[in-house]
């Protein structure tokens, strides 16, 4: 142990100030800080060395404690997760056809993090959902079921039964952005025993509407007064535009936190699309829809077609779309990339939960080392890192954090919430949702099965780690099924709460605390032994 002059120092002092007690000396507790010498467990670096401790996973080691000051609920969790990008929380949900649509990228950016739209569709559907994030007004109903005059009763019911809803707008075609000519609610059909009668002879005409542009605290107070249980919002053309329903006022939260264009106003959303000629194309439709992010979505990023299309999309668009490249593991792949002009880097290879590269192709990294190596390498040009796959616990998203990453990206914790793609079904007394690999044989077949434009160059998923020329499909992905997590304006807040109080415990009161202090080797790691990591999980009871 190496004493320097300060803790020689310190010597001096505790010789004057040691009691003796029988044989023992004691030092003066009063000074106890005074005499700690060198620092408790690991640096990061030194942790980190695989030729001592091989390659390490947010399982193999623990962060040690800090000093609070402060109380959890003020540690701030905004993080820049691109070149010009920031985040009020450093979530994002996985561009997986189980996890991110437009309900789940809605929700992610109200709650503030941001969801990748998969590109496992056409260019056309994915280009819609981007547009439904982008014009997503909170509280409005900006896609509500409409019909025409010529309806009929039946047509009412049928809705009613399917979707729940008893106020259906009409218009003159019966879609939203045509003249609004009344409202047909559950009052006007209760006691009509004609099915077949047109909704031109039943609904009301008398309407109370509000204007766009319409806060929604002044739609709200509209709603109240009328005593309506719908309030249709027009344009000057007298257009329906979108709707607010009585029965959501209560649910019409603020979202503090949501992340938003500075410019715009509206939601930031992401989406992936591949590194194929067909993607530029795609690339231009989810640009029109007003995408702000796109992510190269690759198993093995560091290739000449991903290199090209970075060159491309930034020759194209400039600066007003930024690109998350990837997927990279090492610091060659990343210097290529981020030679190429990514604007931040997505990191993991092998460590999602339904990954099975490392085992078929025999290639990727331990997430932990992956993460630690690329951010510390990125950090020196200023480059977010995105730690993609294998956070099983919220204990996972600040290691993954302390480990230099500004964001992390979640496809099973996020899988089987209310807000992810797909219906719940029971097996075993589980209410279940369906959860896949990209790369599993299940979501290379998805176009065939599901009813997309059934165009081949339509499947993405099967671009991103299959050759279109391989006859023999290597799946590096499986299919299965994740229980029922609720809803993500739930779940998201408790992991925001878990990881404020995680950054307390170590004593960073906020994400650039908690790298800076990483790096300067304030903060400091152990390593767990099989034991420990057994006595760290829950042991010991009967049930
Ligand atoms: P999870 O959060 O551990 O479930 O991992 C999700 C991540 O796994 C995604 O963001 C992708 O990077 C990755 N991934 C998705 N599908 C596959 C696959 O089929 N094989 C390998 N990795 C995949």
């Amino acid at each position: 142990m190496v004493h320097n002059e300060t803790q020689n120092n310190d010597f001096e002092t505790f010789k004057s100030t040691s009691t003796k007690s029988s044989n023992t000396t004691y030092f003066d507790p009063k000074q106890a800080t005074k005499y700690l010498i060198g620092a408790d467990g690991l640096s990061a670096e030194e942790m980190m060395d695989s030729r001592k401790n091989g390659g390490l996973t947010y399982n193999d080691f623990l962060i040690l404690p800090g000093y609070i000051d402060f109380p959890a609920s003020e540690v701030s969790l905004e993080s820049r997760i691109t070149r010009n990008i920031v985040l009020k929380t450093p979530f994002m949900s996985s561009p997986m056809d189980t996890v991110t649509e437009t309900d789940m990228a809605i929700n992610m950016a109200l709650l503030g993090g941001v969801g990748v739209i998969h590109s496992n569709c056409s260019p056309d559907e994915q280009a819609d959902m981007v547009r439904k994030v982008k014009k997503f007004e909170n509280g409005f109903i900006t896609d509500p079921v409409c019909l025409t005059p010529n309806h009929t009763v039946a047509d009412v019911r049928r809705i009613k039964a399917q979707f729940g809803y008893s106020g259906i707008p009409i218009t003159a075609n019966g879609k939203l952005y045509s003249i609004l000519l009344g409202i047909v609610t559950a009052r006007d059909i209760q006691f009509h025993e004609d099915d077949t009668t047109l909704l031109k002879d039943v609904m009301t005409t008398d309407l109370v509407v509000a204007q766009e542009g319409v806060t929604l605290d002044e739609a709200n107070q509209i709603l109240r007064s009328s005593k309506r249980g719908k309030l249709p919002i027009v344009n000057s053309r007298g257009e329906l535009v979108s709707l607010l329903a009585r029965s959501d006022l209560l649910k019409n939260l603020n979202f503090p936190l949501a992340s938003k264009s500075p410019h715009s106003k509206q939601l930031i959303c992401a989406a992936a699309v591949g590194t194929r000629s067909d993607d530029k194309l795609r690339l231009r439709k989810l640009v029109d829809a007003g995408l702000d992010i796109v992510v190269l979505d690759s198993s093995q990023g560091n290739s000449l077609f991903q290199i090209e299309m970075i060159k491309y999309i930034k020759k194209t668009y400039g600066d007003n779309l930024d690109i998350i490249a990837g997927n990279v593991v090492t610091r060659e792949q990343a210097a290529s990339l981020i030679e190429a002009g990514a604007d931040a880097l997505r990191v993991g290879m092998g460590s999602g939960s339904i990954c099975i590269t490392q085992e078929i192709m025999s290639v990727g990294r331990p997430q932990g080392s992956a993460v630690y190596k690329v951010a510390q390498f990125a950090d020196q040009f200023d480059i977010p890192v995105i730690a993609d796959g294998g956070i099983q616990n919220v204990g996972h998203i600040t290691k993954a954090l302390a480990l230099g990453a500004s964001a992390v990206m979640m496809g099973s914790l996020l899988a089987g919430t209310t807000e992810s793609p797909g219906e719940y079904f029971y097996h075993e007394g589980q209410r279940l949702k369906k959860y896949r690999g990209m790369g599993s044989l299940d979501a290379m077949e998805r176009h065939a099965t599901q009813g997309t434009s059934g165009k081949s160059n339509d499947n993405n998923a099967a671009k991103r780690y299959f050759s279109e020329r391989d006859v023999v499909k290597v799946a590096q992905g499986v299919a299965g099924a994740v229980v029922d997590k609720g809803s993500i304006r739930k779940f998201v807040p408790y992991l925001i709460s878990g990881l404020q109080h995680g950054l307390q415990d170590i004593g960073a009161k906020n994400l650039k605390r908690l790298r800076d202090d990483v790096k300067g080797d304030k903060i400091r790691f152990e390593l767990r032994t099989a034991s420990a990591q057994i006595e760290g999980g829950v042991h010991g009871l009967y049930s």
